[in-house]
């Protein structure tokens, strides 16, 4: 496993993603996804399955520590008060006395950032998360949130793959020294079917998806593919044994195009700005 750094924070390039994912099956996959090698957990108060999550790690017999876990408030409970609630609840359904990393879900059309913001520096100041950081922060939102933060922020977790030009909040990211996780690495499943990306798989003896998640990760990318399926959870780790060329990384960032989002917004963040 490789590791990003950023800001103090030391994370797991892959991570497992688990939207979506219920009940046992929940349990299982993450437990499996431990015990194949994964060290890197993420899920979120708005997943409803964070339950499942402390299950499954508890039953993987992988070491607590060794594990590095994130969740995160959704922007419907940022209000303060609210924020607190909501932790707390995560971390009663985790089973767990803190995190590795807790979130600001989505940027809230109502709430100050200046609230929580410094709610997400209280968490960590009370030791209830180690790290903190945010997640699907335009460039402007970027900028403020670190000059509102007493605390380090090491991540901007955004949705990055082939399809989707995300140039701008990666600088931004870089600029003030964040990681950025990138989310629906896959496209939500496009990406395994992609002619393009199957013919430059071919080459390296590796599949689309392994192409897509080691192009984000050869450029300093947090990934956090979701599966269901045990084959596919080894599958989505074995992107540490080979390299793209520069002409290969040139093809795959050629692929963007302007509707090339998979993620519907919960309200209307100006992504463009
Ligand atoms: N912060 C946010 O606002 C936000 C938003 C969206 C997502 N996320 C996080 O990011 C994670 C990943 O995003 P996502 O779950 O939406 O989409 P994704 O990881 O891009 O795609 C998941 C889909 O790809 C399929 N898949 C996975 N590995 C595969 C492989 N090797 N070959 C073929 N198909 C494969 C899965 O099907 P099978 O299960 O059948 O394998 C599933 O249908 C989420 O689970 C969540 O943790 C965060």
């Amino acid at each position: 496993m490789q590791f990003v750094e950023a800001n103090g924070a030391r994370i797991p390039a892959v991570g497992l993603g688990t939207m979506t994912l219920k009940d046992a099956l929940c349990v299982d996959v993450v437990a499996t996804a431990l015990k194949v090698g994964y060290r890197h957990l993420d899920t979120a108060e708005r997943y409803g399955n964070e339950a499942e999550v402390g299950q499954g790690l508890a039953a993987s017999g992988v070491k607590r520590e060794d594990v590095f876990v994130t969740t995160k408030v959704y922007w419907d409970r940022l209000a303060p008060g609210d924020f607190e609630r909501s932790l707390d609840e995560s971390l009663k359904k985790l089973k767990l006395s803190n995190l590795d990393l807790l979130l600001i879900h989505w940027p809230s059309p109502k709430v100050p950032l200046k609230d929580s913001i410094g709610a997400l520096c209280k968490a960590k100041r009370a030791g209830l998360t180690k790290h903190i950081g945010v997640a699907n922060f335009t460039v402007p939102m970027i900028g403020e949130a670190v000059q509102l933060a007493s605390e380090p922020l090491v991540t901007n977790q955004i949705e990055v793959h082939p399809y989707l030009d995300q140039t701008k909040v990666l600088a931004a990211c870089r600029q003030h020294g964040l990681s950025v996780t990138a989310y629906c690495p896959l496209a939500r499943g496009k990406v395994p079917a992609d002619a393009a990306l199957i013919r430059i798989g071919k080459a390296h003896g590796k599949t689309a998806s392994q192409v897509v998640l080691r192009f984000l990760v050869q450029q300093g990318l947090i990934v956090i593919p979701r599966t269901s399926n045990r084959d596919r959870l080894a599958e989505n780790l074995a992107i540490f044994d080979f390299k793209l060329t520069d002409a290969e990384m040139a093809e795959i960032a050629a692929l963007k195009r302007p509707d090339g989002r998979v993620v519907n917004p919960p309200h209307a963040p100006k992504w463009d700005e």
